[in-house]
């Protein structure tokens, strides 16, 4: 596992962006994994003004959303599918049909999760996915004491989760119970992730994630034993790690 400390959320989110970049121009039919939450974001700026600027393709690629809620239709604006369009996809090239997202409205849930894995294979498996951290440390919607071995399946999302997600809901009461989330054995099966995380919120998760034992407990610890992991974070993120050889590259 390659950590990598970094001055501020700018700096890592160009630092992912252009690894990003970098993979899409050696393999421009690539798969890549996204996620949501606020941590990517700066990552979806920087890879579009990379589009725009710097002519990135994106024609052959192909994505793979982590996670999406439970009962939000795609025109919602808190669905994973509405925040996806919106910050990446309606400002680059990339194809429409190339767009894998959970479907939260399938009426076969089960279905959908068997469904999801399997267009995942066809692709020929994910290349890079960018992971964030929930602040228990759940990737995806893996939430504590999700099997390490899991696959693609509907989750209910801890209280923690749901208030830490409150936010961008007008109440708690909107906020979704369940989700459909890759699991975390899904997630390793990619050849690369970058976990990314900000702030001091997030400190207590990559203490752990870094330092700790690997435990179902902290999800994200599962990135120790990955081939190709970089976790990617700033001064505040890192501020808890007392162990962990520090590399400032
Ligand atoms: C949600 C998402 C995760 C994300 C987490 C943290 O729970 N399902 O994929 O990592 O939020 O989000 P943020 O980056 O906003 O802290």
């Amino acid at each position: 596992m390659l950590l990598m400390i970094r001055e501020n959320y700018e700096e890592i989110c160009k630092v992912a962006a252009q690894k990003f970049a970098d993979f899409i121009r050696k393999k421009p039919n690539c798969v890549l994994g996204l996620a949501t939450g606020s941590t990517p974001l700066g990552v979806y700026k920087e890879l579009i003004r990379i589009y725009q600027e710097e002519n990135l393709d994106f024609s052959l690629v192909q994505t793979f959303n982590l996670d999406e809620y439970v009962g939000l239709p795609w025109e919602h604006d808190q669905s994973y599918y509405y925040f996806m369009k919106k910050n990446l996809f309606d400002h680059i090239n990339v194809h429409p049909n190339s767009i894998h997202i959970p479907n939260g409205m399938a009426s076969d849930i089960e279905q959908e999760c068997l469904e999801y894995e399997k267009q995942i294979i066809e692709a020929g498996g994910i290349d890079l996915q960018i992971l964030g951290i929930g602040s228990n440390g759940h990737i995806a919607f893996n939430e504590p004491f999700s099997s390490l071995g899991s696959r693609t399946r509907i989750k209910t999302l801890t209280e923690k989760t749901r208030q830490d997600n409150a936010r961008f809901f007008k109440s708690m009461d909107e906020v979704p119970k369940y989700a459909i989330t890759m699991g975390v054995g899904t997630i390793m099966d990619s050849r690369s992730v970058i976990l990314l995380a900000s702030g001091s919120n997030k400190s207590w998760a990559i203490k752990n994630t870094v330092e700790g034992p690997i435990t179902a407990r902290v999800p994200a610890t599962i990135v120790q034993i990955h081939r190709h992991a970089t976790v990617l974070v700033d001064r505040d993120a890192a501020s808890e790690l007392t162990d962990a050889i520090k590399i400032s590259e």
